[in-house]
């Protein structure tokens, strides 16, 4: 397929096989939005969920990516976009081979988003914005990080001094401030089974 990347372009054995051997429709879900929105804990949840109902998926986070493949990255605006590639060749092979792939990044920029849904087949990239105000998700402040970014001491940090484009279109908005953490997750995961990419999870 044209939209695929050269790596996938020469796997012998073609994704649809791969992913009839698993019995799913492969895709990659895509969860954006600001630091302490709520990223890693839904996708965790719709990870382990999904798991349970016996789809073979893995969960690529910013923050491990970050330990390893992508730890010479910072966060300039460049080096954002470098990570979010890096993100989305991950995720698109891992797609290949089969995987429902969850993937949380903050992505901040509506460009590198694109540029992942263009790598993919038609309809195997959901875009969920995970969506809390910028004041909610300093309150939660999970990891100390916008204390630190308010003082001064943590330079170019997503919501104070680097920008985040919200998604105008996406898949699916989780306003993690309005629903429980078992709502959002049902959220998604009916939007899986309405996409025909998991059967409809029995109630
Ligand atoms: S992205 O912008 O390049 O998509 P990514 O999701 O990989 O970001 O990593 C975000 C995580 O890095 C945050 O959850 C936070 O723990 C940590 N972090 C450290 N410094 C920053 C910063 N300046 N801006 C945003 N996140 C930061």
């Amino acid at each position: 397929m044209d939209s695929l990347n050269p790596a996938a372009r020469s796997c012998v054995i073609d994704r649809t096989s791969r992913a009839r051997q698993k019995q799913q429709r492969p895709c990659v879900v895509w969860f954006t939005g600001l630091s302490g929105a709520g990223k890693s804990t839904l996708s965790g949840l719709v990870d382990r969920r999904l798991f349970e109902l016996g789809h073979h998926t893995y969960l690529l986070d910013g923050d491990h990516l970050r330990r390893g493949l992508n730890r010479d990255l910072g966060f300039t605006d460049a080096d954002r976009a470098e990570n979010i590639r890096r993100a989305a060749e991950v995720a698109c092979l891992m797609a290949d081979a089969g995987l429902i792939v969850l993937a949380a990044f903050i992505s901040p920029f509506r460009a590198e988003r694109r540029l992942v849904r263009e790598l993919l087949p038609a309809g195997e990239f959901v875009e969920i914005f995970v969506d809390a105000p910028l004041a909610v998700a300093e309150q939660r402040d999970p990891k100390g990080l916008y204390r630190k970014a308010r003082r001064g001491e943590l330079k170019q940090f997503t919501g104070i001094d680097s920008p985040y484009e919200p998604p105008e279109a996406p898949d699916l908005r989780i306003p993690t401030d309005r629903l429980t953490e078992e709502q959002g997750r049902d959220a998604v995961l009916a939007l899986l089974a309405r996409r025909g990419i998991i059967r409809a999870p029995a109630p």
